[in-house]
């Protein structure tokens, strides 16, 4: 049921006319597209969740929904256009109905600012990253206000966990650790949008992972820019370092499995590796973003490694912790990189032997140190590297998940199999996809022995029964 356009504006919004600043129509049913990271799909959970609290239940798809939220990215170019792409189907959604809200929050949105309501004049409200909150006093209670041609602004970041949470999945759960990023890669606007590092306080953050503990979840996954240089920016008298909460975290009872996302080899430190080694629930997997394997490119990255020094962490991390899966970014075709440059990388990833790696065509974003030099890669040379790159990438990968083959593994089961609907889908410790044949509900830890590998699943049976 529709509730017809009716006043009920937030505090200093002024009830209009339909197309005017601050007129007011009714809402009750909401959409989330999200694009980007974990961080962006956490923060979409966060929005799910206030907007439940407005009273506005999930619509199945946008056509059906009054409040269409885009919650974006902007790390590389593409994102920015399959964005343009959904919002020209929303406009065309608004055009059949004028009531229909249209929100864009997240990395786009904090990078253009008011520029997107000129882009896209349809665009009632934006925010950032950090101002979700906002959402709240432009919809109004009930979801029945919105003032139009509004931008959360920087300077009003707030961490959105204190916001409601609507979780996708009961036994597993986001928790953000920190926000923003003081590295200063030159090919990254992620400082730009996301602004400086901020730490949560721990104490809010292991209070968190006791609630989800006691709600069901079993894996929770930490999330930050850069997970461990977290709480150097603390007060002296809570001040904790990234180990320090690994270790808090595997005290809480109910959690099984810990993970984390995306430390920075540059602030690897020991302490972390043993925590990581020695807490039972951080499980065995690291994503560490390579980028580039010459040093001559990660010194114009700004990443403050060299390939040796990466090349060592990889193996003190495979040191302390057996059977450790490792898995990177890397960017082909940064400005300057020429065809030796490039070998250094197909040489790392052939030496480190990554499980698995999220590879990227360099793009250009504007205000950023790289986007200026002026040695930029043409794109055809970018796109001939990035397929040798996954070519090499898909190899190694699928080496090292044949050598799993004739292991026992304990999966968390998700549900059923994408491809296959008689089998389960689940992921091991070392984050594999395993599609298997047993009982088990989604949220159970079962031991799964692998009996075949691709580049990126496994393929298994259950050995024992499911606990009932
Ligand atoms: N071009 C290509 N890839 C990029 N990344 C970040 N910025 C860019 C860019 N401008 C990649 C990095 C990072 C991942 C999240 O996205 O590899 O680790
Ligand atoms: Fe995540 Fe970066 Fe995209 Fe923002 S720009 S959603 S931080 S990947």
């Amino acid at each position: 049921m529709r509730l017809g356009a009716r006043s009920l504006c937030p505090p200093g919004a002024a009830a209009g006319r339909p197309g005017e600043p601050g007129y007011a129509v009714a809402v009750r049913r909401y959409h989330v597209t999200t694009f980007g990271c974990q961080m962006n799909a956490h923060d979409s959970e966060r929005i799910k969740g206030l907007l439940e609290e407005l009273g506005l239940g999930e619509a199945a798809a946008p056509d059906e929904a009054d409040v269409l939220v885009f919650n974006t990215c902007t790390i590389r170019e593409k994102p920015d256009q399959r964005l343009a792409a959904h919002l020209a189907q929303a406009k065309a959604l608004k055009d059949r109905d004028r009531e229909r809200v249209i929100a864009v929050g997240g990395c786009y949105a904090e990078a253009q600012r008011e520029r997107i309501f000129e882009r896209y004049p349809f665009v009632d409200v934006a925010f950032g990253p950090g101002s979700i909150a906002h959402l709240r006093d432009w919809l109004g209670a009930g979801g029945l206000g919105v003032a139009r041609g509004r931008f959360g602004t920087a300077e009003e970041r707030r961490f959105a966990a204190a916001l409601p949470l609507r979780r996708e999945r009961p036994f597993q759960a986001w928790v953000q650790v920190s926000m923003g990023c003081n590295s200063v890669c030159s090919y990254c606007i992620v400082p730009a949008v996301r602004g400086r590092e901020t730490s949560r306080p721990p104490g809010e953050i292991v209070a968190e992972v006791k609630r989800h503990a006691r709600d069901g979840v079993r894996e929770v996954t930490l999330l930050g820019q850069n997970v461990n240089s977290y709480g150097r920016d603390l007060a002296p008298t809570i001040r904790t370092g990234f180990a320090e909460l690994l270790r808090a975290c595997d005290a809480v009872e109910g959690i099984e499995r810990i993970r984390f996302t995306s430390p920075h080899p540059k602030d690897f430190r020991p302490d972390v590796i043993d925590a990581m080694a020695e807490c039972r629930a951080v499980c065995e997997h690291a994503h560490l973003p390579l980028q580039s394997g010459s040093t001559r490119i990660l010194k114009r990255m700004r990443r403050t490694y060299g390939r040796e020094g990466y090349v060592r962490l990889a193996a003190k991390l495979r040191d302390a912790v057996p059977d450790l899966a490792l898995t990177t970014d890397v960017i082909a075709g940064f400005p300057g990189e020429t065809e030796a440059d490039f070998q250094e990388t197909l040489e790392v990833v052939e030496e480190v032997g990554f499980d698995g790696a999220f590879t990227f065509v360099y793009s250009p974003r504007a205000g950023t140190e790289a986007a200026a030099m002026p040695d930029q890669v043409p794109e055809d040379v970018k796109r001939e590297r990035i397929e040798r790159l996954i070519d090499l990438v898909q190899r190694v990968a699928a080496r090292r998940n044949d050598a799993r083959v004739g292991r026992v593994e304990e999966v968390l089961v998700e549900g059923a199999s994408r491809t296959d609907p008689s089998l389960l889908r689940g992921r091991t410790r070392r984050n594999t996809t395993v599609n298997f044949s047993g009982d088990a509900p989604p949220g159970a830890l079962v031991p799964v022995l692998v009996e075949a590998a691709t580049s990126t699943t496994l393929r298994g049976t259950q050995t024992v029964l499911a606990p009932v």
